[in-house]
């Protein structure tokens, strides 16, 4: 490809350039265009469909929890819009160019290429193996990418948008991010010497002088500022919204969008320039365009993009990405969703600090399901979390082994369940009118677990999972003490009426478990399974849609009344102990009573 090439600087000459071309306000028409185009964007999707994407992962180093974290939250989303009835996509990948990978790749003594496949197999294999259930996996490497972000780079050059300056600031490599002198303090290195950090990261940066390509980022800051006013959810939770409109308060330079290629080899030359690398962070964003097939059949996925991403990355996804998207005219994201982090010893995992948590020894040690289920349920968007063996011992023992596990156990057990039947509810011993046998506490708590899926949703499409799970938790909790106060062991089935009651019991216990399994499913997967399996609930039988609660009481019927159960897969949750003496506090399960 061959592209027009006028070396100008930065400044007022560049800007009279643009105007002179009249770009700005041919642009500004597209820009507007675009922005309508994103806020209609659901109207204009009128099939129910869905794009979830994870950050890409960089291959420097082996996967943590904290990237698992990442893509458990996109996956739980993905498989709670499946349930709802959509089409969905999810991608994930690996972020592979670069000056951190080209690197870690001669420290390792490999040729990039190898390396980076090797560790990007490494998190297709976690996420294969933690049930993170994505549709695409995406390689920066890939020749599809490098096809995308060529198009993507000439859509911005033939608009005026990308000029070539100079560029002169700081830059740390690990972040691969440009800082400007407030974003910059002092610090010691490991070797006592006098070194400049990121004040955000703490990373090391280095003073960079070089020419190369600059996007026109400063003549979008009204754009953005115009989007995300308009958009009040385009970035949730509400704090992160809030962090960017005040980074656009600020002077919101232009973007250097290339590097010398003599500095950094390991990346997509630009089209036209082969001196110049493309940035690493404008050759990443575009990846969530490569996946959905972009530059010739995105726009149907395109028009429902959701990103999942951590709060560092924010600043790219929130002002660089829609400023690029605006730029080629492309519709802005529906929603970036943002979480914090996970802390080890209250400081961010990192391998200098020796505080990593490996994903892959923490779920053979809890589970797959067992590591998922901690995550998001103490996993709080807006704040970071410290991550404890203890924290997820106490938790999952309490609310997957005991809570729910042991409500399966009592109204599944022979002793309670001769027949091993979904029993029938007998509507005189629970009438509406509250005359038989039922308390006021049970009245409550079918009406609390009756409206448990509206609240569930509400907190899955704002990504407060943590929320959902807490609502789940107290209905099943809330059940437990139904069975406890009514006392069902202490019945006599040879009574009739007792017999009955003793059924309607059950029956709603199992009405209970019904709709948690269901609930449950985008967050633990397989327990829902089992759960729902020893249910007998069919897999056809356990979409959003199929969840109507305890259709007998509310006058409708109930398909599972008279059904045998499914059949037994042993403990729902085996209980976890911390194995005496052992200072690396494996843990081993307790074998099935
Ligand atoms: N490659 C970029 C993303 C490019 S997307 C176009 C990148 N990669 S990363 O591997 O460093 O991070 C990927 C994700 O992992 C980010 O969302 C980041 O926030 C998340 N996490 C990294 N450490 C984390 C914790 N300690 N806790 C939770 N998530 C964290 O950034």
């Amino acid at each position: 490809m061959k592209f027009p090439f006028h070396t100008v600087t930065r400044g007022w000459k560049t800007f009279h350039r643009f105007q002179q071309r009249g770009v700005l306000s041919e642009d500004q028409r597209l820009w507007s265009s675009a922005l309508k185009c994103s806020r209609s964007s659901s109207q204009l999707c009128k099939e129910k469909c869905f794009y979830i994407t994870t950050p890409i992962f960089y291959v420097n180093a082996a996967p943590h929890l904290g990237h698992l974290y990442s893509a458990v939250i996109a996956d739980c989303l993905h498989r709670w819009k499946l349930l709802q009835g959509f089409e969905s996509r999810f991608a994930t990948g690996t972020d592979e160019h670069g000056l951190k990978i080209q690197q870690a790749a001669d420290a390792a003594g490999k040729d990039p290429l190898t390396f980076c496949t090797e560790v990007s197999q490494r998190f297709e294999t976690l996420f294969s193996s933690c049930s993170v259930s994505f549709t695409d996996y995406i390689r920066t490497t890939e020749q599809r990418h490098r096809r995308a972000v060529e198009h993507f780079w000439s859509v911005l050059w033939n608009k005026g948008l990308i000029y070539k300056g100079s560029y002169e600031g700081w830059y740390s490599t690990q972040d691969e991010s440009f800082l400007t002198p407030s974003q910059v303090g002092d610090a010691l290195d490991p070797s006592g010497k006098e070194v400049k950090v990121s004040l955000e990261s703490g990373h090391k940066v280095e003073w960079m002088k070089e020419e190369n390509y600059m996007f026109r980022l400063s003549s979008f800051r009204s754009l953005l500022l115009d989007w995300l006013v308009k958009n009040p959810s385009a970035v949730q939770p509400e704090r992160f919204h809030q962090a960017v409109l005040q980074w656009l308060q600020e002077d919101l330079p232009d973007l250097s969008v290339s590097r010398q290629r003599s500095r950094l080899q390991w990346g997509i030359p630009v089209p036209g320039d082969p001196e110049q690398t493309i940035y690493v962070w404008l050759d990443a964003l575009v990846n969530y365009l490569t996946v959905v097939g972009y530059p010739e059949k995105h726009e149907r996925w395109w028009h429902v993009a959701h990103h999942v991403i951590g709060k560092d990355i924010l600043k790219f996804h929130a002002i660089y990405w829609p400023a690029f998207l605006l730029g080629a005219g492309l519709p802005l994201p529906q929603v970036i969703h943002v979480h914090s982090h996970w802390t080890v010893g209250g400081r961010k995992m990192s391998k200098s600090l020796g505080n990593v948590v490996d994903p892959f020894e923490h779920s053979r040690m809890f589970t797959n399901d067992g590591l998922r289920y901690f995550l998001l349920r103490q996993g709080v968007p807006d704040t970071d979390c410290d991550y404890t063996h203890d924290k997820v011992l106490k938790l999952l023992n309490a609310e997957l082994a005991d809570s729910l596990g042991g409500l399966l156990n009592r109204c599944t057990a022979p002793a309670l369940n001769p027949a091993q039947v979904y029993p029938a509810f007998c509507s005189h011993s629970f009438p509406r009118d509250q005359r038989g046998r039922a308390v006021e506490e049970d009245y409550h708590m079918v009406e609390t677990v009756r409206s448990l899926s509206t609240v569930v949703e509400k907190h899955y499409e704002s990504m407060q999972v943590y929320k959902a799970l807490e609502a789940i938790s107290t209905c099943v909790r809330q059940t437990n003490g139904f069975i406890q106060r009514h006392t069902p062991w202490k019945l006599d089935r040879k009574d009739s009426k007792d017999g009955r009651w003793l059924d309607t019991i059950i029956h709603l216990t199992l009405e209970c478990l019904r709709v948690y399994g269901t609930l449950l499913q985008p967050v633990v997967p397989e327990i829902s399974d089992r759960l729902l399996t020893r249910l007998g609930v069919q897999s056809q039988e356990r979409s959003w849609k199929d969840l109507d609660f305890l259709g007998r009481y509310f006058g409708t019927d109930c398909s599972f009344e008279g059904r045998p159960l499914g059949s037994n897969c042993g403990l729902l949750f085996s209980r976890l102990e911390t194995q005496s003496g052992d200072k690396q506090k494996t843990m081993k399960s307790k074998k099935p009573a």
